[in-house]
């Protein structure tokens, strides 16, 4: 039977309380994992000078897959960038996947399954600033390879859901950067005749999110957009708490819950592991086991459904690993 090779990186805070979590239901399908620990972030970068040392990410480039739990990243450290960011670039992680999806006993909105796709490389994030005695620029690099790349991927993903893809730009303002990304958008669509496109402004994209989420399927954007936009789709469907990420390249993947290390409810052991699993069931997908990640993800839905289970974040009272107890026994 093929083992899987894992990069585990549980990181600080709850990311250590989490991760193991979704390891735990990971061992539980019969499925086998060789999993690797590795360190990252801002303790490394004191000790190393480096967030992601090169002999940690040779290490992770070893394995197949990389399941992330969160970094601390400090405001206002100079010469400091953040491990994840690192690790993106490093890994040529170019596509950045957050569903949005509504389960049972949530708080949110109903009927919501979406999926953003947002481009992870360039954009406003291209980290080109500078700054001028009295004014202070930064700059939105789009190239067509970079779109092309995202677009197909947002197409494939669409192929395997309910067809359709929003291309969201503002390219009434932006004309020939958001130009740029919707020309090469409409060409790549061009080679999916079955995809339904539509072509929607960021801000009018916001709005509909708030009052007609069901319409959208997979939308696909630019690095800043998109992470406007996905943060408001968690939030449209109960939070952080259910909210898993993706980031994949051509040839390696890395996936993490959508919150960070949340310091203050650290310790306490009631952090909501039910993101980080989910992550674990999008690793699954990627590695084609579909129908483990299936199990995994209805398992949660009965936990939901049940309503008895579940950290106070959903309003319930158990900890940690009594929701993940809860899982493993549906799974
Ligand atoms: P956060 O996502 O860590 O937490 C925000 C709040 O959401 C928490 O206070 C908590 O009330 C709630 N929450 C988050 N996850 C939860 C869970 N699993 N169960 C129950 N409630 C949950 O964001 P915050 O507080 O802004 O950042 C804390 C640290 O995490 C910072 O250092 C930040 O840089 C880092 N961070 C790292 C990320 C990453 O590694 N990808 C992403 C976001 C933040
Ligand atoms: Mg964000």
């Amino acid at each position: 039977m093929t083992t899987y090779n894992l990069a585990v990186i549980p990181g600080p805070g709850i990311g250590a309380e989490v991760v193991p979590e979704a390891i735990r239901v990971l061992e539980s399908t019969g499925l086998t994992f060789d999993c690797r620990y590795f360190e990252v972030g801002f303790e490394v970068w004191k000790k190393t000078g480096s967030p992601v040392p090169s002999n940690v990410l040779e290490g992770i480039k070893e394995t197949q897959a990389c399941l992330f739990g969160a970094t601390t990243t400090p405001v206002g450290v100079p010469g400091y960038k953040s491990a994840i960011i690192t690790l993106r670039t490093a890994l040529g992680l170019y596509a950045n996947v957050r569903p949005a999806k509504s389960y049972p006993n949530q708080k949110g909105m109903k009927g919501v399954d979406l999926v953003i796709v947002r481009e992870n490389t360039e954009g406003m994030y291209s980290g080109m600033e500078f700054a001028l005695p009295d004014s202070a620029y930064t700059i939105r690099k789009i190239t067509r390879k970079a779109t092309e790349r995202i677009a197909k991927f947002a197409f494939e993903l669409a192929m395997n859901r309910r067809k359709k893809v929003t291309v969201v730009t503002k390219a009434n303002v932006l004309r020939l950067t958001d130009g740029l990304f919707l020309e090469v958008s409409e060409k790549v669509a061009k080679d999916y005749p079955d995809v339904e496109v539509e072509e929607a402004f960021v801000d009018v994209t916001a709005m509909r999110l708030i009052l007609k989420p069901e319409i959208f399927d997979v939308i696909v954007t630019s690095n800043l957009f998109g992470d406007i936009l996905s943060d408001e789709s968690a939030g449209l469907v109960g939070g952080l708490g259910l909210a898993p990420s993706a980031n994949i390249g051509t040839d390696y993947a890395l996936f993490e819950p959508v919150h960070g290390s949340a310091p203050r409810l650290a310790g306490k052991r009631i952090a909501n592991p039910m993101a980080a699993i989910l992550a674990s069931k999008m690793m699954l997908d990627y590695f084609g086991e579909k129908s483990w990640a299936d199990r995994i993800e209805s398992s949660i839905i009965k936990v939901l459904k049940e309503g008895k289970v579940l950290t106070p974040d959903l309003g319930g009272y158990s900890s940690t690993s009594q929701v993940t107890d809860a899982i493993i026994d549906a799974l």
